[in-house]
């Protein structure tokens, strides 16, 4: 079982209530789940990847239960499983590390056979191989500046037009020999952040963090409590922006954080979002 590295803190933070409703909505290895349970918590987890779903240990069976679906849909979902209003909800971006080592779907540029996919569900259509090899140059310089921020990102795509015009980009070993020729040598944060910046772009994750907020301020109590854990500076911005939009705001000025390492993806939030009533 995964330990979630801010599970203490969302743990204190949720204040966990005998028989209270909570979803974990980014169920993954289900850390958040399990502790939930053990609190006497009644949890509906959510997963877009149903690989997470089916690999689950969490054996309690009265209190818990699994959907395979997209955390924008929130609210839907809470409204067709009658689970609502909530105690609370937690939100863990990213991926799990059985994701990375295992799924066999080129999120890590250490995995330099792996197919350029990064779906994290293989329900849905759009793979980084598509993008890499259909989007115009200026495309993936968006994808790769927007959703990375890395300073090379320019000549990164410059290199994957010039590359594809030989070969298709196939495997993570393709992607990171553009990177190697567009910066002039081996360079893992700037991988990171590319390899980032796709998967971003491939799951449309900005947007469904946006939607997720959104459709869990609606299905929390007026006391309920919305705990975000990001590992992702521009993450961390939706959330904060999220909190000016009226009727929620932020009960930790400053965010929570766990520092794991010193680049900069290692670093993990955790805001607070709660109603705002007069
Ligand atoms: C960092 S992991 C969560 C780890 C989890 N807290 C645990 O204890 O194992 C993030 C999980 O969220 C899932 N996920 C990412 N985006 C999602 C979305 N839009 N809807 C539902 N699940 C999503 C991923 O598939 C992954 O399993």
């Amino acid at each position: 079982m995964h330990t979630p590295v801010l599970l203490t803190q969302v743990m204190e933070a949720l204040e966990i209530k005998k028989d209270g409703l909570y979803i974990d909505a980014t169920f993954g290895e289900g850390g958040y789940t399990e502790a939930i349970l053990n609190k006497g918590g009644k949890v509906l987890g959510i997963d877009l990847d149903e690989e997470q779903l089916k690999s689950s240990r969490v054996n309690e069976l009265t209190n818990l239960k699994l959907v395979q679906g997209n955390f924008g849909d929130i609210e839907k979902i809470a409204k067709e499983n009658n689970f609502f209003p909530v105690d609370g909800v937690v939100f863990d971006l990213g991926l799990s590390m059985r994701q990375i080592s295992q799924s066999g779907r080129g999120f890590s540029f250490k995995k330099v056979f792996e197919p350029l996919d990064m779906r994290m569900s293989l329900n849905s259509e759009m793979t980084a191989g598509y993008l890499l090899n259909h989007l115009s140059e200026s495309e993936l310089f968006d994808v790769f500046a927007k959703n990375s921020e890395e300073i090379n990102s320019q000549k990164i795509a410059r290199e994957v037009i010039i590359k594809r015009q030989f070969k298709e980009l196939e495997t993570v070993g393709d992607l990171t020999s553009c990177i190697d020729k567009a910066i002039g040598e081996q360079d893992n944060n700037a991988y990171k952040r590319i390899f980032q910046a796709l998967r971003i772009q491939v799951n449309e994750e900005f947007e469904n963090l946006k939607n997720g907020l959104i459709g869990a301020t609606k299905i929390i109590k007026d006391d309920g409590k919305i705990a975000v854990v990001t590992f992702h500076s521009l993450e961390d911005r939706i959330v904060k922006n999220f909190t000016k939009t009226g009727g929620i705001k932020l009960l930790n000025k400053k965010p929570i954080m766990n520092r794991r390492g010193r680049t900069f993806e290692k670093v993990a939030k955790l805001r607070l979002i709660v109603k705002d009533i007069l």
